[in-house]
């Protein structure tokens, strides 16, 4: 196998062993586990809704994640070269592609979320968030409807171009090194302060206590597409982070530390957010604007909450950088071999074009763009729909019927033998991509979130 060539001036990188994991659980762990999954859970069904999740990632979303690390490791290339080192149709290729168009997708509206929660750290430090009387549902679209989203969101692209324009061992391992041990901390006293919230017990049990008459076809859809977003697949980025592990690392073992820090994290998010959203008797059906309406609303009236408010958005603003690198990486990775830019210059030029998309949709949520709703969604929800329901679960079928049928040679790569391999193939082969199918077509044909 010859590995991709990278344009001039570009080093070869490899993660140490600890440092992939933890930029790959920095990957998994964001927005999507503390402002997604909590709100999703609140309108698709609480307890019963998350253990649809958790059946969705390990049935379908874990042997995915295997996949795309084993594709990036074994072919050695972007997410789109990768395939076609390994595969005998060099096609492959302009599939893995439509992975890297994603990604731009993916950043340009996370990018919106991850400002918001740099304004939200700095509003409830400085004590803007807990005037008495406060509607914090005004607060929230007044801000976001705004300009100084976009000057947050400028602020995000620029630490992601910094950061990742830094390469992988100098940039994205070493931020994720100094970040996650601080979000370990902060989210352990979040997590004990609303557990001793008066009447917190209501939150926990919305949380865990399942009702399965709650759900609906379109909690599925939910859950699975959720799966994805949350594990960071189908747009290649966990390919392009397992094309700099090094050979001896173990996969499978990865596999599963990512696995249980996602979900981990998604239960602790939980385990934050309703509890104290109940115990002030807060609706938890708030949609995306959960986490910045209700849970503003329950920290003004707590003692402390400008502490333990700011604490939760830096917690979030955390979060949201280190998935935001990752996503970024993507991109970026292709210029460096496909255009043969220099790591710097694909960095800034990159970040640059994501900040350009992103705006329109920083504009549409509460601003001038809101009530411009092509075909049913504003811009908005369109790069939430397109991404998680459609194009990042179609991505997840390319990963899965190419490990699955195309390449013979994974379970080696993924040093995967005996019921381990055999499990891995039956779920690469038929489950997942069934299930793949099913909720493809649901999403498009039957009910359009
Ligand atoms: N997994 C991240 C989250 O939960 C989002 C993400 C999606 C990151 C795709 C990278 C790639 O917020």
């Amino acid at each position: 196998l010859t590995e991709t060539p990278l344009g001039q001036g570009n080093k070869v990188e490899r993660f140490t062993s600890s440092g992939f994991i933890l930029a790959a659980i920095g990957s998994s762990v964001g927005l999507g586990n503390m402002w997604k999954f909590p709100y999703i859970t609140g309108l698709y069904g609480g307890a019963a809704f998350f253990l649809l999740f958790i059946v969705c990632l390990i049935l379908v979303g874990l042997p995915i994640l295997l996949a795309e690390m084993t594709i990036g490791r074994g072919g050695r290339g972007n997410a789109a070269s990768s395939f076609s080192n390994l595969a005998s149709d060099k096609n492959w290729k302009w599939l893995g592609f439509l992975m890297v168009l994603t990604a731009f997708l993916i950043m340009a509206y996370y990018g919106v979320v991850a400002g918001w929660t740099l304004q939200y750290t700095v509003d409830s430090l400085s004590g803007a968030l807990s005037k008495p009387g406060m509607d914090f549902e005004k607060q929230f679209f007044d801000f976001a409807g705004g300009y100084w989203p976009l000057f947050w969101q400028l602020v995000v692209m620029v630490i992601c171009g910094i950061v990742v324009g830094k390469g992988i061992s100098g940039g994205i391992e070493k931020f994720n090194k100094y970040l996650i041990p601080g979000f370990l901390i902060i989210l352990l006293i979040l997590m004990f302060r609303a557990l001793t919230l008066p009447g917190a017990a209501a939150g926990v049990e919305f949380f865990l206590k399942p009702d399965f008459s709650v759900l609906t076809g379109e909690s599925a859809l939910i859950a699975l597409g959720h799966a994805f977003f949350s594990l960071s697949l189908g747009m290649g980025c966990m390919l392009t982070y397992g094309s700099y592990v090094q050979k001896e690392q173990s996969l499978g073992k990865a596999t599963v530390a990512i696995g249980i820090g996602d979900l981990g994290y998604a239960l602790i998010a939980g385990l934050i957010i309703f509890p104290t959203v109940f115990s002030y008797g807060i609706e938890s059906d708030k949609g995306v604007g959960l986490a910045f309406m209700a849970l503003p609303a329950a920290f003004s009236q707590m003692p402390l909450g400008t502490v333990f408010g700011g604490l939760f958005f830096l917690l979030l603003a955390i979060a949201a950088l280190t998935s935001a690198v990752s996503i970024l990486e993507v991109p970026v990775a292709y210029a460096m071999s496909a255009w043969k830019w220099s790591r710097k210059k694909a960095a800034a030029i990159i970040s640059a074009v994501c900040y350009v998309i992103g705006i329109p949709a920083a504009l549409s949520v509460g601003g001038v763009l809101t009530d411009w709703t092509p075909f049913g969604k504003n811009v908005f929800d369109w790069f939430d729909f397109t991404t998680a329901y459609v194009l990042m679960p179609l991505g997840g079928l390319v990963v899965t019927l190419f490990t699955g049928y195309a390449w013979k040679r994974a379970g080696e790569e993924a040093g995967l033998t005996g019921f381990w391999y055999r499990a891995w193939m039956f779920s690469l082969r038929y489950i997942a991509p069934v299930l793949i199918l099913a909720v493809l077509l649901y999403s498009i044909f039957v009910k359009p979130v």
